[in-house]
């Protein structure tokens, strides 16, 4: 009778995760559970709440984009989170997020919203527009993934400040400020600049959407917080 409830239960588990986030699949595994980060992200994280944050970061991140129906987005049936022993943060290679066990274990400060921030950045990355320009123009692509992050509250506490950086180009948390504030001037920059992006990147993105070019906007964004 209990095998036959936990079935059932996995079964309602499986029809919510397909129902919330369209034909999307999020799976989660850990092959780190023999190292301290690995363990902490089964204990006090969780694999079923790990899918859970990918569904639900993948569904905010398609709203930012305004991606309202699958033909609109990019073609993955199946999103891979695997934590893993690996240096470094985390990283997204086409729809497999690879998440390093031993920043997990590093990690500081509130557990979940820290792990669910790292998350969203890299979910990000699986959607986004324009990836062949990658290595040209990271910081666009990083500034629009922590820009994500941002909207959905998960600011890291080592973020700059609104206003604060030296160059928009900068990227993660100086370039998600600064595209905030582009987004503030016309609502949804954010998600014509992804879709622009398909075609790679160009500058002139700035000059089309908000009539300025981005030194003028990175000029106008230092003004108002006080140069
Ligand atoms: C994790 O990786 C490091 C560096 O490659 C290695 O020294 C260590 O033994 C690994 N730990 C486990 C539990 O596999």
């Amino acid at each position: 009778m209990k095998l036959h409830i936990a079935a059932v239960a996995s079964l309602l588990a499986l029809a919510v995760a397909t129902t919330t986030a369209g034909a999307v699949t999020f799976d989660v595994r850990n092959t780190a559970s023999n190292t301290a980060g690995g363990q902490r992200f089964d204990q006090d994280y969780g694999l079923d709440y790990a899918k859970q944050v990918l569904s639900e970061a993948s569904t905010f991140t398609w709203n930012i984009f305004n991606q309202q129906s699958a033909a609109d987005r990019k073609p993955v049936d199946v999103v891979t989170l695997i934590v893993e022993n690996i240096t470094g943060v985390a990283f997204t290679i086409g729809s497999d997020i690879h998440y390093s066990a031993q920043s997990i274990a590093d990690t500081t400060g509130d557990f979940k919203p820290a792990v669910t921030g790292v998350l969203y950045h890299e979910i990000v990355h699986v959607w986004q527009w324009g990836l062949q320009d990658y290595r040209a123009h990271s910081w666009v692509f990083e500034g629009i993934a922590d820009f994500v992050r941002l909207k959905a509250g998960y600011i890291a506490a080592h973020w700059v400040k609104p206003g604060e950086g030296s160059s928009w180009d900068q990227g993660y948390d100086v370039t998600a400020r600064f595209l905030e504030y582009c987004d503030s001037l016309s609502s949804g920059f954010v998600a014509v600049l992804n879709a622009k992006l398909k075609d790679g990147y160009s500058d002139d993105y700035f000059v089309q959407i908000l009539g300025k070019n981005v030194q003028q906007l990175w000029s106008d964004y230092k003004a108002k917080y006080g140069g």
